[in-house]
């Protein structure tokens, strides 16, 4: 396994992967790695022949006051865990390899309505700094596939709009969230829980579980779901960010078109962000 710093020399190396007729799979990280970013490895290398992965803290997509500077990097550790999975290249681009011209003048690539709400609405500019740094490593890559999870599905669903929208010929593939035994979906955020958090911290995915159910069993009063689920997580002791009902596909409201439901929660637990979601079909 290859380890590259140079955008130049890993266009190399994938150019000379792609003459030899081998079909080039990309999964874009900010390290840290869990059995979650394994887990995509895995699928990349089933699905293609030579697996890129990148390891890049990206600061455009933090906004002030978030964890950038002490966002866990990891990379002897990440290195090792991804030759264990059989990952061919590590892409770990500098700030300024990334940004040579600063980022305040970086052309900006942004996905209108799908960035603005849920996590958009929170961290306004996020998914301006994910769409992006994507774009640009899709470009340095260029892929055949890319692979994320579906733990952030809002991103998932923003970066398949934005390959639609742009046209880049790059099949998305999503992958189910990896959960701890106790099913606390696995996020590098993670690191950041207490030992008094830790055995809380599931009650996100709990909730999320019991209002999928409460649907599954006819209940499509849905602001009242949403308002229970607040209600239990604010018991549990989180602050809940949002507990949203959505259209998977929109993200906007539930509508009689509606074809699959998405269940999608932000909530802190302490200092950390924590993240999950499910979806289901509409009940009949
Ligand atoms: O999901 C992440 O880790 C990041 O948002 C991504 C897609 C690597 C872009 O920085």
């Amino acid at each position: 396994m290859q380890t590259f710093t140079s955008i130049k020399a890993l266009q190399e190396a994938i150019h000379t992967q792609r003459l030899a007729g081998r079909k080039i799979g990309f999964v874009p990280t900010m390290g840290n790695l869990h059995e979650g970013h394994l887990s995509l490895v895995r699928k990349a290398k089933e699905l293609s022949d030579f697996v890129v992965t990148s390891i890049f803290v990206n600061p455009l997509q933090f906004g002030a006051g978030e964890d950038l500077e002490n966002y866990p990097r990891t990379l002897e550790a990440d290195s090792q865990q991804l030759a264990a999975q059989g990952n061919d290249a590590i892409f770990v681009p500098s700030v300024v390899a990334m940004y040579p011209r600063g980022m305040s003048t970086q052309t900006q690539v942004s996905v209108p309505e799908l960035s603005e709400t849920l996590c958009g609405a929170s961290r306004p500019g996020h998914f301006d700094g994910v769409t992006t740094v994507v774009t640009k490593l899709f470009n340095m890559v260029q892929p055949d596939i890319a692979v994320f999870g579906e733990k952030d599905f809002q991103q998932l669903s923003i970066i398949r709009k934005m390959v639609d929208d742009l046209c880049m010929p790059i099949e998305i593939i999503g992958v189910p969230t990896g959960r701890a035994n106790d099913g606390l979906a696995l996020s590098s955020r993670n690191g950041y829980l207490t030992v008094d958090e830790r055995p809380i911290a599931p009650e996100l995915n709990r909730t999320i579980q019991a209002c999928k159910e409460a649907i599954l069993a006819g209940n499509t009063h849905f602001s009242e779901l949403e308002a229970r689920a607040n209600l239990r997580l604010q018991n549990a002791g989180f602050k809940p960010d949002y507990f949203a009902i959505r259209d998977s596909s929109t993200l906007a409201e539930v509508t009689e078109q509606t074809q699959e439901i998405a269940i999608l929660a932000a909530a802190r637990l302490g200092a950390t962000r924590l993240i999950d979601n499910t979806r289901l079909a509409p009940p009949k």
